[in-house]
């Protein structure tokens, strides 16, 4: 494979269009990939297919509907693809990873295929494929393909982060070796590689320059992160988080997603010490019954979950908790369901994610009996989607008359004279502001709920008042 070097001049004229399935560490790569392809390539990202030379997707193969939307896209690929051959298909992430080669036989018009840890050769993949293109000896043309685990090559090779917007996410690790019986990520992304910690510093110490507040720290198994310092200690979540508050601008930290058996007591501790990590945490725990934890390998049991929250509520009384959810797993019985409702009742779970389980191939679950009707776990899934839903209502309504910290990202969608925020738990709050308040937090007081978003008003200070009086002398 060739260098991945700048060209002088693209071979394109027309931009990126870029679909991305599935979890944020998927949108994180596809932002790094539209990077790095405008440096080497100029390729400018794009709306729509049509506008675009290179058109590239990040799959998801954790469930099978996720898996099956790719070769779907991939078939009106073609058509785009024929209307202009200089066009090139790439597919990337885990269903490429899972998939390589069969995705080419299904699909003739995909010319690269990348894994999740080599998408920093793709500029390098995209010249091989226009090169063998242009080379009339090879008849029968090939898809470049790539989907090795180069460890933790990929950041070495990705471009400085680029921001936009006040909040950033920062992949920190990658990979995970917990294997629970029911998950292709351990095949498809390989095991746990973290990131040294002064890298993940420097970068945020980028970010922090140039305008972010908050940084979102990504890893399949963020809280099992392991990073090697430059004196060869190894730093753990909690060391990397109180590093990262000291960082100047940063005021507020969140991470995302952790594992139960990962959360150790100097990480719970950070709740107690860190006041810019936020009251929120996404703590997936599966189901509620240990029968089925202990067929899924998560190796833990539910009170050893509970005792985690205890512990961290007992620092934060307000914190809110969310988690994923997995129905209908191999052998879950209907009492199984009702422990996992009565968990979701009992530690109050705010807007969290909930699927039928799917069966994966090559995991060691799709070959367990499964006996139960798919109508009783859709039937299972409405109920429990019905009382989070409620939870998250009820959450929604005891905000109302609270005074919330709420970092102001952009101007609302609403009206003309309000910006949009969120809070610690990550509701927007829509209420009048001037847009200078962007990149700043600002107490605001909530005054309605409404299903998707908070409405408010800011709690009086002498901006605010200011921005009142410029508002009343520019009628
Ligand atoms: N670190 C997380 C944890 O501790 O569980 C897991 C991240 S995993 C990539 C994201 C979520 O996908 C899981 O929490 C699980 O709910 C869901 N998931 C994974 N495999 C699944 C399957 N075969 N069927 C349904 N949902 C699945
Ligand atoms: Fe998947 Fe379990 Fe890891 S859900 S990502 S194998 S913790």
């Amino acid at each position: 494979m060739s260098e991945n070097t700048a060209l002088n001049t693209s071979p394109f004229e027309g931009g990126l269009y870029v679909i991305t399935y599935g979890c944020q560490m998927n949108e994180y790569d596809s932002d790094k990939m539209a990077s790095l392809l405008e440096k080497t390539h100029g390729l400018k990202l794009v709306e729509t297919p049509e506008e675009a030379d290179v058109v590239l997707m990040n799959t998801c193969s954790v469930r099978e509907k996720a898996q099956e939307k790719v070769f779907s896209e991939l078939g009106r690929w073609a058509k785009w693809k024929a209307q202009k051959p200089n066009r090139v298909i790439g597919v990337g992430g885990c269903v490429a990873s899972q998939e390589g080669q069969v995705i080419r036989q299904r699909a003739p018009s995909v010319d690269v295929i990348f894994g999740p840890q080599t998408l920093h050769r793709l500029p390098a993949m995209i010249d091989d494929a226009l090169r063998m293109r242009g080379d009339d000896s090879i008849k029968k043309k090939k898809a470049v393909i790539d989907i090795t685990f180069p460890e933790i090559e990929k950041f070495d090779n990705l471009p400085e982060p680029e921001v936009n917007g006040v909040s950033a996410m920062v992949s920190i690790m990658e990979g995970c070796s917990k294997y629970c019986t029911f998950c292709v990520v351990p095949y498809t992304r390989g095991e746990e590689v973290s990131r040294p910690f002064e890298d993940v510093l420097r970068e945020i110490q980028t970010l922090a320059e140039q305008g972010v507040r908050e940084v979102n720290l990504l890893g399949q198994n963020v809280n099992a992160y392991r990073g090697e310092m430059a004196d060869g200690e190894i730093a753990d979540l909690a060391v990397l988080m109180h590093a990262i508050r000291e960082i100047e601008g940063i005021d507020r930290i969140r991470f995302t997603t952790s594992h139960p058996n990962e959360m150790t007591q100097s990480i719970i501790d950070c709740y107690g010490e860190i006041p810019e990590l936020v009251s929120h945490l996404h703590l997936p725990i599966q189901s509620g019954s240990d029968r089925v934890l202990a067929m899924m390998k998560r190796n833990h049991m539910v009170i050893e979950y509970k005792s985690i929250i205890r512990k961290i509520r007992a620092l934060r009384p307000n914190l809110s908790l969310s988690g994923d959810f997995i129905i209908g797993f191999p052998g879950e019985t209907c009492d199984d369901f009702k422990e996992t409702l009565a968990l979701v009742e009992e530690l109050n779970y705010d807007r969290s994610f909930s699927f039928i389980y799917s069966a994966r191939p090559g995991t060691p679950a799709a070959a367990f009996p499964d006996e139960e009707p798919m109508e009783k776990k859709k039937r299972r899934l409405y109920f429990l989607q019905e009382q989070l839903n409620k939870q998250t209502q009820e959450i929604s309504e005891s905000m109302v008359g609270t005074i919330q910290s709420v970092l102001v990202e952009r101007l609302s969608r609403n009206s003309f004279n309000e910006v949009a925020g969120r809070t610690e738990n990550n509701r927007v709050v829509n209420f009048e502001g001037s847009p200078d308040l962007i990149g700043q937090f600002v107490d605001v007081k909530i005054l309605e709920a409404y299903t998707n978003s908070l409405k408010g008003e800011v709690v009086a200070t002498p901006e605010a008042e200011k921005f009142k009086a410029s508002q009343y002398y520019s009628l």
